[in-house]
């Protein structure tokens, strides 16, 4: 076989391994990347040391490939490469970056269904901070004990850019707080996705404010015992990232943050994103 997988953890994370660099462009191996993504939530290439081209490639090659984050006009990259840095020559606004450090999922707050997948490359790895960590939202659901699913069928959270920047809003300046804060939409969403294929997974993270018709503490308290239900070390992974290494996630089942970093790291990522194919639903 051209490529092959190793898992990393029992229910999240594949390594990928390779004889021929080349055979991972191949369309057989964008089909068997994209089902792994599925199967295992995240898939890691140790130090592949992709181009942008190439990047873009394996993305398109995976879905469609769409754009997240509004591109700072600095950013001299790809317009379809995201710089993923704290580096304010380059992205000048750093609260985006810094609403990483929490537990969340992209594409949240936007008019389109969430991005399937996610793909971050390192070009400037961190010598402190900065690993990456990831929960998966499908087993964190299938977990939970039948009276607590039970007890979250036919919930629905409130979700925002307001929410999930909470944790900073008092460190962004006061003159452009109101308008970050309202970047984005607010959107409800049932907190149990079920996906076309049948299998369910928490949608939940910081963008998660409040749930539907329930008192605001008591549904916060939900939300956040469900984010550290999804967060213990049976379904989390966390990656300690290696320059050129390349990872992969399915960001319908997953949620992810990053371990604080200092700018003065100059951690840097390359960020792209695939399109989802399916609406939250319940
Ligand atoms: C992102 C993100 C995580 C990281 O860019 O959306 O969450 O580790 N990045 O940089
Ligand atoms: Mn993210």
């Amino acid at each position: 076989m051209a490529i092959r997988f190793e898992d990393i953890k029992e229910h999240i994370g594949s390594r990928v391994v390779w004889d021929d660099r080349a055979d991972i462009f191949s369309p057989e191996a964008a089909r068997a990347i994209r089902a792994q993504v599925e199967a295992r939530t995240v898939v890691v290439f140790p130090e592949l040391h992709l181009t942008d081209a190439e990047q873009l490639a394996i993305t398109e090659a995976m879905g469609e490939r769409v754009r997240l984050t509004a591109r700072n006009n600095v950013q001299n990259n790809d317009q379809d490469v995201y710089q993923v840095t704290l580096d304010e020559k380059i992205n000048p606004q750093p609260e985006y970056v810094l609403g990483t450090f929490f537990w969340h999922m992209d594409g949240i707050t936007v008019d389109m269904p969430p991005p399937f997948a996610t793909l971050l490359s390192c070009r400037i790895a961190p010598a402190i901070g900065g690993e990456t960590e990831f929960a998966s939202t499908y087993a964190a659901y299938e977990g939970l004990p039948e009276e607590e699913k039970r007890a979250l069928d036919g919930l629905k959270a409130v979700h925002s850019v307001r929410a999930s920047l909470s944790p900073i809003a008092d460190a962004i300046p006061e003159k452009h707080r109101e308008r970050v804060l309202g970047i984005g939409l607010v959107k409800e969403h049932p907190l149990v996705w079920t996906h076309e294929s049948g299998r369910k997974s928490l949608v939940i993270g910081t963008t998660a404010d409040h749930i539907v018709g329930m008192d605001v503490p008591a549904g916060r308290a939900m939300l956040i015992r469900l984010q550290e239900w999804a967060a213990q070390p049976a379904f989390s992974l966390r990656h300690k990232w290696t320059k050129g290494d390349f990872v992969i996630w399915d960001n319908t089942g997953a949620m992810h943050r990053a371990i604080p970093y200092d700018k003065s790291t100059g951690r840097m990522m390359h960020r792209t994103s695939i399109a989802g194919t399916e609406a939250v639903a319940a």
